[in-house]
């Protein structure tokens, strides 16, 4: 079934977040419509993994509403259609018992359950993932012995390789060189702009993406939306909130 254009691929309403009677996240509304490429910011314990967790139904919301591709949050079932790449995803034990192309292959299982027989459309697409994030030459390394930023690559190939209608990224790239993040970064826009994939990308480099994304969203407790986020990034109560205004125009004027 095409996605209607129409209905939001995410609807939030009046949502709130508390844990242990401290308020996380405060009266948070937002759309994310298809084909949206939108950097969600903000400083550290802002609530930003908060707001994506609940967005995926891992963290339940205190009050609000929440829904995906226009069914409440409780109905919805399609979630093969959502990617999401966790915060320290690549955090895994030096003897986790897995390839490289186990770990991009659970983007396949995930969809369609472990007994599953493996398909032709199952192999191309976890090959086209591990090109996609150049990790072809290391597909039969064990995930444990890869460096910080190789199973960086691996765990956001696991996430492409479900073919996702959404991507939602945490910082998938804390600790990733410069080149391989030029290279994600490029990657991320391709699929946005290509095959329409719609993108949810939490980041602290986004200066050097200003020109890629759609919308800014800043989560602060409270969430700020901008349709036009480069005039944001440059926005005087931006830097008073964030103190980031000289740090992400200095990256975008060099990051090109
Ligand atoms: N399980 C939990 N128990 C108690 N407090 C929590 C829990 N998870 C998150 N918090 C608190 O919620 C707040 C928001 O955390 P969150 O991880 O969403 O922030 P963030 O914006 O993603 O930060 P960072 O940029 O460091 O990743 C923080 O104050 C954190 O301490
Ligand atoms: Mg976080």
């Amino acid at each position: 079934m095409p996605t209607n254009f129409k209905v939001p691929i995410f609807d939030v309403k009046n949502l709130s977040y508390e844990i242990n009677g401290v308020n996380i996240l405060s009266n948070i509304s937002l759309e994310i419509f298809n084909a949206q490429y939108i950097a969600i910011i903000g400083p550290n314990g802002g609530g930003k993994t908060t707001l994506v967790r609940m967005l995926l139904g891992l963290d339940k919301a205190s009050s609000g509403e929440i829904r995906i591709f226009g069914k409440k949050l409780k109905d919805f079932k399609d979630w093969y259609k959502i990617g999401y790449v966790p915060q320290r995803a690549s955090h895994v034990d030096a003897n986790f018992p897995g390839t490289v192309l186990d770990i991009v292959s659970m983007g396949r299982t995930s969809q369609k359950g472990f007994f599953a027989k493996t398909t032709e459309e199952d192999k191309e697409a976890v090959d086209s993932a591990m090109q996609k994030m150049d990790i072809v030459d290391l597909k039969n390394k064990m995930i444990g012995t890869l460096s910080g930023g190789q199973r960086q690559r691996v765990v956001c190939a696991r996430a492409l390789a479900s073919k996702p209608e959404v991507l939602i990224l945490d910082e998938p790239n804390t600790g990733v060189d410069a080149i391989s993040q030029n290279r994600f970064y490029s990657l991320l826009k391709e699929l946005n702009k290509v095959q329409k994939i719609t993108i949810v990308f939490i980041t602290h480099d986004v200066g050097v993406i200003a020109d890629d994304i759609a919308r800014l969203f800043t989560v602060n407790q409270k969430l700020t939306t901008c349709n036009n986020p480069k005039q944001a990034l440059s926005c005087k109560e931006m830097s008073e909130l964030y103190g980031i205004d000289a740090h992400l125009l200095h990256n975008h004027k060099h990051g090109h």
